[in-house]
């Protein structure tokens, strides 16, 4: 039987294939209705529950690395918002972090706000990026360079297209300029975005550090989001 992620067994069930409908229930927002509407129908987060992972954002980084390759086996990687842990569950085998499978053994680090379940093969700690030397503290942690600095950093919506927007940005350049630090020749960018005007400076600090920088929308992210992804490889030291 085919294994989860976290090493338990898969159910073998079948992806829901009947569409759920939420009533208005008192005390419940019409945006909150709506929101439930979509996970309880949404495919990728009944193949998330299937498969074992924790949340569908797993797809996204499984979509963009069977793409551009680069969670290869013997890769230091830095996953920066990665509660609750689906990018690292991804990674871990990818990467060769428990050092079982083909090729070199790979290291990740992983940080976020929020407490984050414990996996085997990942190193994992709670802290706030924004904060004053938080990266500096990162950098101690990983003791060295890193072949691939990913963010799917993102606040809680604040309702408001625009600030989110900014929001995510600034999220992106702190998690670009820990990334020149920290990368090896060669390495690699991921970060979460929301198109909106501001993100062209991003692209023209990116193009300067990076032989290529592309926007990339995977499969799995919701097309009626304005989240895509920025994927800078060939870091140029
Ligand atoms: C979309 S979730 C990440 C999902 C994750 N990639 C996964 O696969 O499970 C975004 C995360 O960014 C984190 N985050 C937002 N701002 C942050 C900050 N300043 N420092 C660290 N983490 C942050 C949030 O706490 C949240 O867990």
């Amino acid at each position: 039987m085919a294994k989860k992620p976290d090493g338990k067994n898969t159910s073998g069930r079948g992806q829901r294939d009947l569409k759920v409908k939420v009533k208005t229930a008192r005390g419940r927002t019409n945006s909150s209705t709506r929101w439930l509407q979509r996970q309880l129908n949404d495919p990728y987060v009944a193949r998330a529950q299937a498969e074992g992972y924790r949340g569908r954002a797993a797809f996204k980084i499984m979509e963009l690395d069977d793409k551009i390759g680069f969670l290869v086996p013997g890769a230091r990687v830095v996953d920066l918002g990665c509660a609750p842990g689906g990018w690292l569950q991804v990674a871990v085998p990818r990467i060769n972090a428990l050092g079982e499978g083909k090729g070199p053994k790979g290291t990740i680090l992983g940080v976020d706000l929020q407490e984050v379940d414990s996996l085997t093969g990942a190193e994992i700690h709670v802290l706030d990026f924004m904060d004053e030397g938080a990266d500096d503290k990162v950098k101690e942690w990983l003791g060295g360079k890193a072949d691939v600095v990913m963010s799917d950093m993102a606040a809680s919506s604040s309702g408001h297209k625009q600030t989110d927007h900014l929001r995510i940005i600034s999220l992106c350049e702190a998690a670009a300029y820990f990334a020149f630090d920290v990368l090896e020749d060669g390495g690699t960018f991921v970060a979460k975005v929301l198109a909106g005007g501001a993100e062209g400076d991003l692209q023209k600090l990116l193009k300067q550090k990076f032989t290529k920088v592309m926007n990339v929308k995977p499969p799995s992210s919701r097309s009626d989001s304005s989240e895509k992804f920025v994927v800078a490889t060939g870091f140029r030291g």
